[in-house]
Formats: C-alpha cells, structure tokens, sequence
C-alpha cells in the first residue's frame, strides 16, 4: 500500500501559505488491511481511518458513483485496484487534485500546478457534477482567493446543474457550513458573485439575490443598487475583521429592501421590519446557529435607528440601548454596532468615512450602565413603589445619566 498528501494541503503549501490539515489518499489497500495496520476506521459509510498517532485522515482511493440527488445520493466503490489517478479524476478542482508522495514528488495528472500559477478555480472531470456542495465550494475558494478567477467551462457546468435541481437538494447544515466558511473568507462578496453568476444564489438564498436591481436614494447610497450595497457592507466586514455574526447580520440586514412595493422606490419605507420577517425565514430554513440569527435580527431591526442616534437625546438613546439588549449584553453591542459601522462604509467613496454613532453609544451604554440600580430600587421601594415602577424609576435614572452626556452631534 502507498500513501500520498492531497487535497487543500497541497495546493496551500504550493502557495506557499500555512497548512492546517493534511488529508492522506492509500493506494492499494483494503479497509481490513487498514485496521490490521492499526488505523481507526470513522464513519460507516466512508472508507475514511484515523492515523492512529497523527490523527490525520486518510481515506482509500475510491471512484463515486451517484446514485440520487443531492449530498446523501453516494455510493462508493473502493477496491486495491483503484488508482491515484483515477481517485484525482473525482475530485472537485484541479488545484486540489494534486498527489505528493513521501519523497516529496507531485502527481498532478489535471494540471493543477498550471492552474495554480494562472489563478484558475477549474472542475476537474464531469464527476464534479456528481456532488452539488462543490458549487458552494467553488464558490467559497473564489472567496478566499480573491485573484482567482472561475474557468467559465466550470461555471457553465456549475450552471447546468443549478438548473437541473442540483441546488434544490442541498442539506442545510451543508449549504451553512459552506457559507459560514466563505462569509470568514478575505472577500466574502465573491462568494456571492459565482453564486449569482451560476444562477445558485437565487435558489440558495433569494432573498439575498434579489437585492440586485434594486435602487436606493443616490444620496445616501451613491453606488445605488442594493446588491451591490450588500456585497460591499459584507467586504467591509471582512477588512474590519468582523466576526462570523457580524459578518452574517450584514449580509441581511437589508433583506427587506427586496420587497420594497414598486411605487415607494428609492425609498425604502419599513425596510427594517420586512428584513426580520425574511430572516427570520432563511434562518430556520438554513437552521442558523442562534448566535448568527439573533444578532442578525436586532442590526436589521435597529441598523436605521443608530445610524439616526447622533439626533437621539438621552430618553431615544435608552430605549434604543434596551431594544439591543445592550445593558444586559454589552459585548454583543459592540457588534451589532460594528455592523452598523459596516453598513455605513460599505457605500461608494464613504468608505474611510468615520462613524462617530459607535463611541457615541458605548458612552451612553457605558454612563447606563453605571447607574447602581439596587440603589434605585431599594430607595423606590420605601417610597412604596412596586414591579413597573421600580422599573421606570431606574430607566430615568439611566436616561439621567446619559443626558448628562451631552451625546448630541
Ligand atoms: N473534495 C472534493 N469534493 C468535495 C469535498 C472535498 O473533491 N465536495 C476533495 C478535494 O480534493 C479536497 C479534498 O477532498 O481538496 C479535501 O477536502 P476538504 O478538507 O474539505 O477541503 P480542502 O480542499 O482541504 O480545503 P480547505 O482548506 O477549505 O479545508
């Protein structure tokens, strides 16, 4: 039996950048033979072993065979006789489908070196269109790497498939999975563009996708289309380094500009509340983790408001600091506001624009939440005051504190 490095180890050391994971291709080998060498076997389904040391997977050279629609609809032929060359001819781009044996010598049948130096994201074989993650996949490495470019022979297969159904099948924890990857990726927005351009997007997310042709006021939004908007509020994110749920929450904090009637165009009247309704859609239909999801709900709900604080007096700024639920959580402020930021640089030539809202409001929040609301309670309840009203007392204690600020712009 014969062992080699393949996949993203690879192609990221041909690159030259840091290898995290290294996938092992065995020729020649049996799954008896495997655990006899004392591997461990994981998965029932995948002829997939552990290095019992490195905890590096390997997996038997295999041909797939599809056998239904979408992720699940694999068979899997494995056998001693399969070759390194023909376990490559699966697999999705050519630029993964590069074998390294021990010695250090490349086995690139499909040319990945070659695409590796013109930048090129090219389906290996027609076996790409057995497996319909591989769009997301495409998708994604565009995102990460943002000078490659898709080979249109790939983007047109990506295309038949998408209007053959393929998209339709996709679980959701793999659609997320993929998609979480990418939004963390250096230019997220292309993720989207090679979606878009397979016409993927509109079946994965339409509610993303039908952004695009959809003006704003030329005031405010000097680039206009809200597509384009979206795709430049979610590359802010990454220059700012945002953190996965930011990341999301400004990919649809917008959502609603979708359905803007007609006759309201460029104003976007109500947006706000339309963008919670669709996320709270796409949400539970890609099962989004909580923490993504509830973070996205308040910057679509709020985004218009602390954009607008700078004119708030301190009564407007509580009541928006309580909507946020930023005095029970303050750091989860921090991002809902980072979004924000993103969401007012992500326009044309307003890029290096500061965004003075961010420290205005961690003041505020900072002046709310020193307010010593025991105190308060306690000196209210000997006035015999009870539940609500303890309440409202500590609310204008807060209100108090902020005014004292003088936070107005
Ligand atoms: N692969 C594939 N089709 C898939 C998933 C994986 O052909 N749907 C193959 C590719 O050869 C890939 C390798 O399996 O390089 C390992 O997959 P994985 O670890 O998921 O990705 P990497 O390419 O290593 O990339 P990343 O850096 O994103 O982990």
């Amino acid at each position: 039996m014969r062992t080699f490095r393949v996949g993203g180890a690879v192609r990221d050391a041909l690159l030259g950048q840091p290898v995290n994971d290294t996938d092992w291709v065995v020729v020649g080998a049996t799954p008896d033979a495997m655990i006899e060498a004392g591997y461990l076997p994981v998965g029932k389904d995948f002829p997939v072993f552990l290095h019992p040391q490195t905890r590096e997977e390997y997996a038997l050279a295999r041909t797939e065979r599809k056998s239904g629609r979408g992720y699940q609809g694999f068979t899997f032929h494995t056998s001693p006789d399969v070759t390194l060359e023909q376990d490559l001819a699966r697999r999705d781009l050519t630029i993964n489908a590069i074998a390294q044996a021990g010695d250090g010598a490349l086995i690139d049948p499909y040319g990945g070196q070659q695409d590796l130096r013109a930048k090129v994201l090219r389906h290996v074989t027609d076996a790409f269109g057995e497996d319909p993650v591989r769009i997301l996949r495409v998708a994604r490495f565009a995102a990460r790497f943002a000078d490659f470019s898709v080979a249109p022979e790939t983007l047109q297969l990506m295309r038949d498939m998408v209007h053959e159904g393929e998209a339709d099948h996709l679980v959701p924890e793999r659609v997320w999975q993929e998609l979480a990857r990418g939004l963390m990726e250096q230019r997220p927005s292309r993720m989207f563009e090679v979606l878009r351009a397979c016409d993927a997007l509109a079946r994965i997310l339409p509610e993303v996708d039908r952004l695009w042709g959809v003006p704003q006021r030329a005031e405010y939004h000097p680039e206009v289309d809200t597509g384009v908007h979206n795709m430049m509020v979610l590359d802010m994110a990454a220059r700012l380094q945002a953190p996965l749920a930011v990341r999301f929450a400004c990919l649809t904090h917008d959502l609603g500009k979708g359905t803007t009637p007609q006759q309201m165009l460029p104003k976007h009247i109500g947006h706000e509340q339309r963008s919670a309704d669709l996320l709270k859609k796409l949400c539970n239909r890609l099962r989004v983790p909580n923490e993504c999801r509830e973070l996205a709900d308040v910057v679509a709900r709020e985004h218009g408001n602390i954009h607008r604080s700078g004119e708030f007096g301190g009564a407007a700024i509580v009541r928006l600091l309580e909507r946020c639920d930023a005095l029970r959580k303050p750091q989860r402020f921090e991002q809902i506001l980072l979004a924000c930021e993103c969401d007012a640089r992500g326009r044309l030539g307003m890029e290096e624009r500061p965004y003075p809202q961010r420290e205005r409001l961690l003041q505020a929040l900072a002046a709310a939440r020193s307010v010593d609301t025991a105190v308060i309670a306690e000196q209210a309840r000997e006035h015999g005051l009870q539940g609500d009203q303890i309440g409202a007392r500590i609310h204008q204690a807060r209100v108090h504190a902020v005014d004292g600020l003088s936070l107005r712009a």
